[in-house]
């Protein structure tokens, strides 16, 4: 079972439209409304691709009720902390225009209590002796200490779970001091997290900087243009997605993350474990509504993805 935790799940509302004009009224020609946010997109791609999720996460108010009545729909298993206050998870919108980028409007988590997080750590150092695998992805709402995934990391650590973190800033740099054994953020993340100089940062920066700060292997994603994998003895490799008519990319990065674990559990090298995670990723592109997969387009993908080895 990979176990999937994450702090900021969402309800999220998908609208299309002909064209986007700010300031003017804008008709939707298409809405939907799915289960979302970080923690939500993992736990449903490991799902969809086969594989045993368990998500473990914070609900709360009418939100919440609709983000696990998806889940239970989904058949993705979950080990729901409802909030104290029952205070509504948040609900976020994603607007399409057929004639250019998608707009993302997002609203931050309500916070949560020091009973919820006490909680929610019970429910994850629990649910470890059954666990393959932990990711850690995605932001806290207010309340959560910066060293909640690092705590986890080290409970991990000493279950022999390997544990993937998508975060940054002060909860990166925390559980990286735990030596985690991959992390996936993007370039921008790592800029943020390691201090890299201003302007555009490097890649190759990045993943080192992740590797001398406790990573066993780091992932750095750059959207279209691929990512580096490189491991903490100096192995580095690139990972070039295939070309594909992007709809919507958010997304992209958490169904990778399920990607990677998912091929790594059943049995992958990471660097292999990386194109089919990159295949995952570019499938996610090719839909609608973020963080949602169709598995055939993973398998006519992947032929596509191509690694090299550099270094
Ligand atoms: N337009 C695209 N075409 C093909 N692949 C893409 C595209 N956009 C993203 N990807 C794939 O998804 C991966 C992750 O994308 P990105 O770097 O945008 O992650 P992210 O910012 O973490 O995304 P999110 O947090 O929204 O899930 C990329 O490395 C790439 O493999
Ligand atoms: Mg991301």
């Amino acid at each position: 079972m990979i176990l999937c935790v994450g702090g900021t799940p969402a309800m999220q509302r998908t609208l299309c439209f002909e064209s986007l004009e700010p300031g003017a009224v804008n008709r939707a020609y298409k809405v939907s409304v799915t289960a979302s946010g970080k923690v939500v997109n993992v736990a449903r791609a490991v799902t969809v691709l086969g594989g045993q999720a368990l998500l473990a996460t914070f609900l709360g108010g009418d939100p919440g009720r609709f983000v696990a009545r998806e889940l239970e729909a989904r058949g993705v298993p979950h080990e729901v902390v409802w909030t104290e206050d029952d205070a509504p998870t948040r609900t976020c919108a994603t607007l399409i225009p057929n004639d250019g980028p998608v707009t993302e409007l997002v609203e931050e988590a309500l916070p949560v209590s020091e009973g919820d997080i006490a909680a929610l750590e019970e429910i994850v150092i629990e649910d470890l002796k059954e666990a393959q695998a932990l990711c850690l992805i995605g932001s806290f709402p207010p309340g959560v200490p910066d060293d909640f995934y690092a705590r986890l990391t080290k409970a991990a650590r000493e279950a022999s779970v390997p544990v993937l973190i998508d975060a940054q800033k002060a909860p990166l740099r925390a559980a990286l001091e735990e030596r985690p054994f991959l992390v996936k953020p993007n370039l921008e993340e790592v800029a943020d997290t390691l201090n890299l100089p201003n302007g555009e940062p490097d890649v190759r920066d990045a993943v080192a900087g992740l590797t001398d700060a406790g990573a066993r292997w780091a992932f750095v994603s750059t959207g279209a243009s691929g990512s580096l994998l490189g491991d903490d003895s100096g192995g580095l490799w690139s990972v070039e997605p295939p070309r594909v008519d992007a709809i919507n990319p958010i997304g992209s990065g958490d169904v990778m993350a399920a990607g990677l674990l998912l091929a790594f559990q059943r049995g992958s090298s990471v660097p292999d474990a990386a194109v089919y995670a990159t295949a995952c990723a570019a499938a996610n592109t090719l839909t609608s509504t973020s963080g949602v997969i169709r598995p055939a387009d993973v398998d006519a993908l992947l032929p596509q993805v191509k690694l090299a080895r550099l270094a």
